[in-house]
Parts: structure tokens; C-alpha cells; sequence
């Protein structure tokens, strides 16, 4: 097979983002004959025992990486980030509903709002419930160096009185480039994060750092940014929030289809109906790969070198490149993003940022323009990128400042 464009191509793309070249010609192998079996992974039945220990293999590998503990199920679902943004929403609704035995009425769900996708997540919440509660909007504070990110303590929570269904976030904000400083959620108040299920959506940033699975209800990710080919969403859910819904129906929030259903899920090993087996497969092979590697610890160091690169950058010319993250300790290890400024009116200029973008396109530094919906510049750099990579672009930096 003829890697020689691949191996001279960076791509920077936020997602569906690159994956390891020898994960990708072990699963190539694998499409034609997957273990000598003479048929390939795509052609296997989902029911067959080859299937279900690869799906055991991903599955335990990513138990051993994220120190999975057994009180929680890991789902292999469909219907991408966006479907757990009602997904999450509805399965916990049951939860509480099963919980408080229909008692109390419609409960509280409390919603952080830090950027694009969990402003999203809020929309779909406020579509398909009510009371739904937006306890903080961070995006106001993102680019303003004046307004410091507010601690969770003083965010307008639901009263634990109120009995809230769920608390939900999104650690990395793919588009705006913010992340969450490690277990700053942790920072809520006590009895909250005790008594209220929290959900985090971790599409872009799981397995660049540690999450603490048990101080949450409910972790996703769809796997094609640090994981796997686009198709499959993983859902590491607390066992005993996972219930079934038509047991404990209220009318106040709607009935949940049947391949939405955790419960389904989970009683049947993700294989209620056929599931996405080549993104299984694939993610099963990147979670392999980390394992040897060193794990999440070793992917961590890796991110935090490759990005430090960056972002000394960007500081080091402030008159050129403006963070689009103002505060420091919040920008992304894994989409960096920023604008570049004309150089006599210091505003972002969408023609010095089409410069740049070409200059890194002749250099085959490729999918460095920012979301259409927020424009700039976005670095994407996953688990598969390496420093090289980062380095390349602080070259071309530097030659953009140059000329
Ligand atoms: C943080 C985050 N959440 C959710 C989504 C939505 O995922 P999907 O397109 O798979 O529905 C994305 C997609 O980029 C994302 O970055």
C-alpha cells in the first residue's frame, strides 16, 4: 500500500481527525481478512463469537485506560454526540422518575453552557423539556481577559432540595477552543456533586488526560476525534442510573425510542441491533496502541508538549496571533484556536488568516481553518499527532511572521 502523500501530509483537521498510519494499515489488513479467518471484519456476523471478544477486547482495554470501575457499563451506540445530547437527557429523566417512584413532578435539569456544543445540548434539552436551567453561559467570558472564568460555587444551581435530574457539561468546546482545567467540575459544591448525576460530554478530549469516571453518571464521546473512525459514540454510564423507562413513564417528558434506550444497551452487550463494527473494530485497535504506549498518563504529557509549542507561540507575538481563549489555563490541548490581526489595525483580518491558511496548505499542513461558524484559525492536535507535527506548524508561524 503507497503511504508516501500520507506520511509527507499533516492533517490538522478537528474532526473526523487523523488516525495512526499503522492502526489504519493493521484495520486495512483487517477489512480483507480479519485473524486468518478468511472474511473480513465488515463481513463478520455481529453475533459471532470473533465479534463479540473484539468487542470484550476494546471494551476491557478501555476499562484499563480510563480506570473504569465495574459499576459502570460501557455502550457502543449510534446516532453520534449529537443523539446523546437527548439521549443523556431522557435516560436520566427515567432515572429520576424510577428513583423518586414518580413522585415530586417534573424535576430540574441544570445545563453549563461553555461554548458551542453544550450550547447545543441546552437547545435540544429546552426542545424536548422543561424546567430546563442554563446554570452559567461562559462564552460571554471566553475571549475577555476582563471577565475571569467563575468559579462553580458561585454558578446559579438548582437547589439539591429541588432533586435536579442531572448536571451536564462539555469538558472540550471543540469549536471555541476551551477546555475545562482538569476536575474543575470537581469544584461544585459537596452536596451537589453528591446527590446530582453529572454528564460530561468528552468528544474531544477523552483519553488526552484522566477523567474521574466515579465522580460522574454519564461520560460520552463520539469516537472520531481521539478514538476511531467516525460511527460509533461511546457511553460509560453508572449501572444503577440505567433503568427502564416504560417501567416508570411520567407524562412530562417524552417516551424514549427504542434504540436510545441505555437499558436495551446495556442488557444486551451494545448488541440490541446491529452495531457500527468497523468504527468498533478500529477504536478497538487505537485503544490497544495506547495501552502499550504508556496509556493516558503518556498521551497527556504528549498533548500538554505539543501544544505548550503552540500556544509559546502565540504569546511570544501578541501584535500577530490573538488567543482565542483569553484565559490561559482554559485553552485546549487539543484545538487550539486562534486569530491572526492586520498588522495596522490589530482586528482580526480574515485575509491575513486566508494567508496563513495557504501557506500551510503549499506545506501540506492541512484543515487549519476554524469552524465556519466562529471563523479564525483552529490546530487540531489529537492523540495521533505527534511533536513533529507541531513543531511544523510553529515553522510555519514563524515564516508567516517573516513575511
Ligand atoms: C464536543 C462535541 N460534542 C458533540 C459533537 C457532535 O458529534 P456528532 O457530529 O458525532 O453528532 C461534536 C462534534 O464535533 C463535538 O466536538
Amino acid at each position: 500500500m503507497n503511504t508516501d502523500a500520507r506520511a509527507q501530509t499533516v492533517n490538522l483537521g478537528a474532526g473526523p481527525s487523523m488516525l495512526p498510519t499503522d492502526v489504519l494499515m493493521e484495520a486495512a489488513q483487517g477489512i480483507i481478512d480479519y485473524g486468518g479467518a478468511g472474511i473480513g471484519v465488515t463481513e463478520l456476523s455481529h453475533r459471532s463469537s470473533t465479534f463479540k471478544n473484539l468487542i470484550m477486547q476494546a471494551e476491557n482495554d478501555l476499562r484499563t485506560l480510563l480506570d473504569i470501575p465495574s459499576e459502570y457499563a460501557i455502550l457502543f451506540l449510534q446516532g453520534g454526540g449529537t443523539e446523546q445530547f437527548s439521549a443523556t437527557l431522557l435516560n436520566m429523566l427515567a432515572a429520576h422518575a424510577s428513583k423518586h417512584n414518580g413522585q415530586g413532578g417534573a424535576p430540574p435539569v441544570d445545563y453549563v453552557v461553555s461554548g458551542s456544543w453544550s450550547g447545543k445540548a441546552y437547545k435540544e434539552a429546552r426542545r424536548l423539556y422543561e424546567p430546563v436551567r442554563q446554570v452559567v453561559d461562559l462564552r460571554k467570558n471566553i475571549g475577555d481577559a476582563t471577565q475571569p472564568i467563575p468559579a462553580p460555587s458561585t454558578w446559579n444551581l438548582s437547589s439539591v432540595d429541588e432533586n435536579p435530574a442531572m448536571l451536564y457539561y462539555c469538558d472540550n468546546e471543540t469549536i471555541d477552543g476551551f477546555e475545562f482545567t482538569q476536575d474543575f467540575i470537581q469544584q461544585l459544591p459537596e452536596e451537589y456533586r453528591q446527590r446530582v448525576p453529572i454528564v460530561a460530554d468528552c468528544s474531544s478530549n477523552i483519553l488526552s488526560r484522566p477523567v474521574d469516571i466515579r465522580s460522574h453518571a454519564v461520560v460520552f464521546f463520539g469516537a472520531q476525534k481521539n478514538v476511531g473512525p467516525s460511527g460509533v459514540t461511546i457511553v460509560i454510564v453508572r449501572r444503577d442510573l440505567v433503568v427502564d423507562p416504560d417501567a416508570v413513564q411520567q407524562s412530562y417528558y417524552p417516551r424514549i425510542p427504542t434504540t436510545m434506550v441505555y437499558k436495551n444497551a446495556m442488557d444486551n452487550g451494545s448488541l440490541y441491533n446491529t452495531p457500527p463494527i468497523f468504527p468498533i473494530y478500529v477504536s478497538g485497535l487505537g485503544f490497544r496502541k495506547l495501552v502499550e504506549e504508556g496509556g493516558v498518563a503518556r498521551a497527556q504529557e504528549r498533548a500538554h508538549a505539543r501544544a505548550k509549542l503552540v500556544y509559546d507561540k502565540l504569546e511570544q507575538h501578541p501584535d500577530v496571533f490573538k488567543p482565542t481563549v483569553a484565559h490561559a489555563d482554559f485553552r485546549s490541548q487539543m484545538n487550539l484556536t486562534f486569530r491572526i490581526l492586520d498588522a495596522n489595525t490589530r482586528e482580526p483580518s480574515e485575509s491575513e488568516e486566508a494567508r496563513f491558511v495557504k501557506l500551510c496548505e503549499e506545506n501540506k499542513v492541512v484543515q487549519v481553518k476554524g469552524h465556519r461558524s466562529v471563523g479564525g484559525i483552529r490546530i487540531s492536535l489529537y492523540n495521533a499527532s505527534t511533536l513533529e507535527m507541531a513543531q511544523k506548524v510553529v515553522s510555519l508561524m514563524d515564516q508567516f511572521i517573516k513575511e
